[in-house]
Order: structure tokens, then sequence, then C-alpha cells
């Protein structure tokens, strides 16, 4: 039987408006800004993005709500809260692939938030315009040790506010940076959008061409979704665990997923209007953005400004998605060794770049001949983060709530209709499907 001093009763607590903009925060980063365009391209244009909505209506949502439920349900962290509700001391091991997905993630996270900061520095000074071709500066950018410096920035940074507590750091840095976030979006939009011939990446990614669907882009849409509302690694599980009884889970469950769609769906009006304006292929791959996109920056009356302002968007974008990985180890080991916030912050932090540096010098730095299985540290990270555990933690969400905890409609407080359909979803619907994500990934690498 767990000891009732597993559930942490004094724990911080979130405001509403401080919550709802902290979980935005997590769920808008990298995945919406460098990846979804990327695999957007890549996967059909505007078919895909219909897809990932469809996905992340239908399966995400149902997840993320199962997520806070447990958390606030719970008052755990991501391993503790499954042993807290179910009394069965052996669902912590299972919720602990959360935090080993957590810091796994975080690991690589930070290198690719690092370059959004040297490339943010490089085009307000306009030295990535005056450098030449833009594949070959980022690879030699790779291949020193800057990638490490700005990696160790990105950590310093996470480690500082998740140091200072729930309402005094991540609530407020939230506050403060994603206003701002929304400012530069919409600068962006009505700069990109008023280019000559960006009417033909409107369309490129709002008119869907249907022939374009395979399973393979089904399944790499559902993926994408859960990676882009940060599930299965209980990060919205360990912000649950902080919000006050009052809050409506419901509300902040679509206050989330459609802050995230929308988020989405005004970076592909950025991203596809601005290269296909200047002739830049939308299936440019993972190098979309800080290969392809300066060439556009670099064409644009004013593109060190808008260029520079593009990448401040990503760094603010990645950083508050960073602390919101980071607290899923910092508030296991805080419940787990009874260690202080700072304590604890430091010393994952620190850990964590043992395993992100190797993978920052991975790519094209001095680790790039070390190809185990044919795969370089940084994408051995991803995989095994993304696409391995994220599921499987996702997985273990979905059956728990669906099948083993009894009380999770309570601490939701749906109307039965709802909870009717969210229990539909969770136990028939989501696990299958999670599941042929996963073998898919595993059949696919
Ligand atoms: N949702 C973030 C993004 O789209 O970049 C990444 C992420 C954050 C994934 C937190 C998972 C997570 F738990």
């Amino acid at each position: 039987k767990p000891t009732l001093e597993l559930n942490n009763t004094s724990k911080e607590t979130f405001s509403s408006a401080g919550f709802i903009l902290s979980a935005i925060g997590s769920s808008v980063g990298l995945g919406n800004m460098w990846k979804f365009p990327y695999i957007t391209g890549l996967y059909g244009g505007a078919a895909f993005f219909l897809l990932f909505t469809i996905c992340l209506v239908v399966i995400g949502l149902p997840i993320l709500l199962a997520e806070l439920t447990i958390g606030r349900g719970s008052r755990g962290n991501a391993s503790s809260a499954f042993t807290i509700l179910s009394g069965h001391k052996y669902w912590s091991y299972f919720g602990g692939l959360g935090v080993l997905a957590a810091f796994v993630i975080m690991a690589f996270y930070t290198v690719v938030a690092g370059w959004t900061m040297h490339y943010a520095v490089q085009s307000f000074t306009g030295k990535l315009f005056s450098g030449g071709d833009f594949g070959a500066q980022f690879e030699n950018f790779n291949a020193t040790l800057q990638p490490v410096g700005w990696q160790i920035v990105v950590m310093i940074i996470s480690v500082f506010v998740v140091a200072k507590g729930i309402s005094g750091g991540i609530e407020k840095f939230n506050k403060v940076l994603i206003p701002g976030l929304i400012i530069i979006l919409l600068v962006l939009m009505v700069r990109a959008l008023s280019l000559p011939g960006a009417g033909a990446g409107v369309e490129f990614f709002l008119k869907p061409d249907f022939s374009k669907l395979t399973v393979e882009s089904a399944l790499v849409a559902l993926g994408h979704a859960f990676f882009s509302l940060s599930l299965g690694m209980g990060t919205m599980l360990t912000y649950g665990a902080y919000v006050e009884k009052r809050q409506s889970l419901g509300t902040a469950t679509l206050a989330v997923g459609f802050g995230d769609l929308l988020y989405a769906l005004v970076a592909g009006l950025i991203i596809f209007p601005t290269s296909f304006a200047f002739g830049i292929p939308s299936s440019a791959g993972p190098g979309l953005v800080f290969v392809a996109l300066p060439a556009a920056f670099d064409a644009m009356w004013m593109g060190e400004f808008f260029g520079g302002l593009f990448f401040i968007l990503l760094a603010i974008a990645a950083l508050t998605s960073a602390i919101s990985i980071l607290e899923v180890p910092v508030a296991f080991v805080m419940d787990k060794f009874r260690t202080t916030r700072a304590k604890a912050a430091s010393s994952v932090g620190a850990l964590c770049l043992v395993f992100g540096i190797p993978a920052a010098l991975s790519l094209y730095g001095p680790l790039s001949g070390f190809l185990p299985g044919g795969k370089s540290i940084f994408d051995w990270m991803d995989f095994l983060g993304s696409y391995v555990l994220l599921p499987l933690g996702g997985l273990v969400v979905t059956l728990f709530t669906g099948y083993v905890w009894k009380h999770a409609g309570q601490e939701a407080g749906l109307t039965s209709g709802w909870y009717k359909l969210w229990m539909f979803l969770l136990r028939y619907i989501a696990p299958f499907l999670v599941i042929a994500v996963f073998i898919y990934s595993i059949y696919s690498n």
C-alpha cells in the first residue's frame, strides 16, 4: 500500500491564467515551428494538416485531459501519481517511463533550442546573410563547439526558471513570454502573407489534395499530435498536479488544444508563403527552418530584422517548452529524494547535459563518425524519446484512465455525455491507434 506521504498535499499551485498560459507554452514549441512545417511539407501539405487536426482532437485532447486529471487527482509526479491513485507500487514503474522520456527529450531538445538562439543573434547582426551558402553555414556551425555553448545557455535558463518554482518561476516566465510570442507571430504572419507570390504557399498549406493521404501520413500525424501537445512523458500530468480544484480541466484542455492548433496554423501561414514566395521547396526536410528560410529572409526587405524576429520567436517557444520538460524529472527527484527545488533542478540539469552534449556534437561535430546502428547520438535520442518512450507513456495514461482508475470522471468534472465520449475514446480508440503509431515508428526506423 502506498503511504500517504507520497501524496504531496503541500504542493505549490498555479493561478488559473498562469496554468493555461504555461500549458500552452509547453505545447507550443519547436514541434510547431520546426518539425510541423517540414513534415507537412514532406507529407502533402493541407491534407496532412487536416489529418493532424483530426488526430489532435480525437486522440490528443482525450489523453491531454487524462494527464491533467491524473496529475490533479494525485498531486503526485509523473511516476508516483499512478501508484497514489491505484494503490499498486508497480504502476510507478510504468509512470517512470514518462520521467525517462522527459530526460531523453530534454537532452536533444536543448540542442535545437540552442540553434535558434544562435540564429537569432546571427540574423540580427547580419552575419547570417553575409556568410554565403546557408547549408554550409549550418554544418560549419555544428562542426564547432558553439552548439554546446548555446545548449548550456538554454539549460541554465531552464534550470533557473524551474528552480524558482511554479508561481515565481514557470508561471511568471510564461506570462511574460507567451503574449510576446503572440505579437511576434502576428507581425510575421502579416509580413509573410503580404509577400508577392505568397498565395501559392497558402494554397499548398490549406487546400487539401486527398490523393496524398496514406496510412503512413496518418501515423506521422498522430505521432506529431502527441509531441505537439506535450503528451506521453508526464509533462501535462506534472503541471496538472499544481492546478487548483476549482479550475475546469475540460476548459483547460480545450484552451491548450486549440491554442496549439491555432499556433500551428499561423506557423504554417508564415513558413509556406515565405518559402513559396522565394521558390524554396517545401519538402526541404529538417533543414527547412535553418537552411531554407534564411534564404528567404536574405531576399526580403528588412530581412535581418524579420529573420531575427523569427528566430527569437522560435527561441521563446522552445524555452517555454524546455522548462516544462525539465519540470518532469525535477518534480520526480524532489519527491523521491526529498530535496529542494534548486538542488533537484541543478542536478537534473547537469546530468542531462552529460547526455545532451554528446548529442550536440554528434551531427557534424567530433562525434559525427560515431553511428551505432546507422544513427547519430542525436537521432538515437530523438528516436528513443519521441518515437518509443512517448507512445508507450501515452499508452500507460490511456489504459490507466480508461480501465484502472475508477474516479477519473469525478476529478475531470465532465457531464455524463462528455464523460461517456471521453471513456469511449480512451478505452476503444486511442490505445489501438497509439499502438499502431508505436509499431509503425519502430518498423520505419
Ligand atoms: N510540445 C513541444 C513542442 O511541440 O515543441 C515539445 C514537447 C514538450 C514535447 C514537452 C513533449 C513534452 F512533454
